[in-house]
């Protein structure tokens, strides 16, 4: 019997948002929902896979036969995705992980005081997946780029800059697809091939994505 394209592989995850606190009843985040990372989970695991899906804040259910890791912050998510990143052959980075956090977190619930503006400030949070990346024994690293325009080519740039293997771009500047929409359409960016997938179910994408990987980590 077929014992699937990534029988024997250990591969993580990233999905869903990540939350920056600005007090103890506040954050920063953003509308990702997980569906496209859980998908590739689920695509992962029925090609034989050994997954560790790396999740922000979401409201779905673990995938059956995977290792779900919950996690808040862009740091907390960095420090869960490094932790046995020895073990990991296919890194697979679907979490819209917010670029910027508060420079301090306020011990106590922020109070409104007179002013008609507040404001605040932020510093850069780490790139998880060019950490992934960096690394002189790199797993075989996948990102995405979430784009509102000239996709194709920002990929490109992330791709390289990043030190990537392959890039899923998608364009989320439409609603139909992109952030918590059931459905995506992407183009996937190798550093020789650019490839239309068109719009579908992110079921359905996520199980031609890792088929797509999983050829493409054999070379
Ligand atoms: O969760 P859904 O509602 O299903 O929506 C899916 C999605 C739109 C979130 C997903 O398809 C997607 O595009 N994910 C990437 C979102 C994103 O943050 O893209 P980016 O272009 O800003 O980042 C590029 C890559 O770097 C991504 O692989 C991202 O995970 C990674 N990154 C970014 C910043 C950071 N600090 N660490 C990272 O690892």
């Amino acid at each position: 019997f077929d014992r699937g394209s990534l029988s024997g592989k250990r591969v993580f995850i990233t999905a869903g948002p990540t939350r920056e606190a600005l007090d103890p009843v506040r954050y920063i985040s953003n509308h990702s929902s997980g569906k496209m990372g859980y998908a590739l989970a689920e695509a992962a695991v029925d090609a034989g896979a050994k997954v560790t899906l790396i999740s922000g804040p979401v409201n779905l259910p673990a995938p059956q036969r995977c290792e779900r890791i919950m996690v808040e912050s862009a740091e907390q998510m960095l420090a869960a995705s490094l932790e046995h990143i020895d073990e990991c052959d296919i890194f697979i980075a679907s979490a819209a992980v917010a670029d910027f956090r508060p420079v301090a977190v306020a011990e106590h619930k922020l109070k409104k005081g007179t002013e008609e503006i507040m404001e605040l400030r932020l510093v850069k949070n780490p790139d998880i997946v060019a950490s992934v990346a960096a690394r002189q024994n790199k797993p075989f690293t996948v990102g995405f780029a979430a784009e509102t325009r000239d996709v194709v080519h920002y990929a490109q740039d992330k791709l390289s800059r990043k030190n990537l293997d392959l890039i899923i771009a998608n364009d989320v500047s439409r609603s139909d697809i992109g952030f918590n929409s059931d459905d995506n359409a992407v183009t996937v960016v190798s550093h020789d091939d650019v490839q239309q997938l068109p719009l579908s179910s992110k079921r359905q994408l996520a199980s031609k994505l890792i088929e797509i990987i999983a050829a493409h980590q054999e070379n």
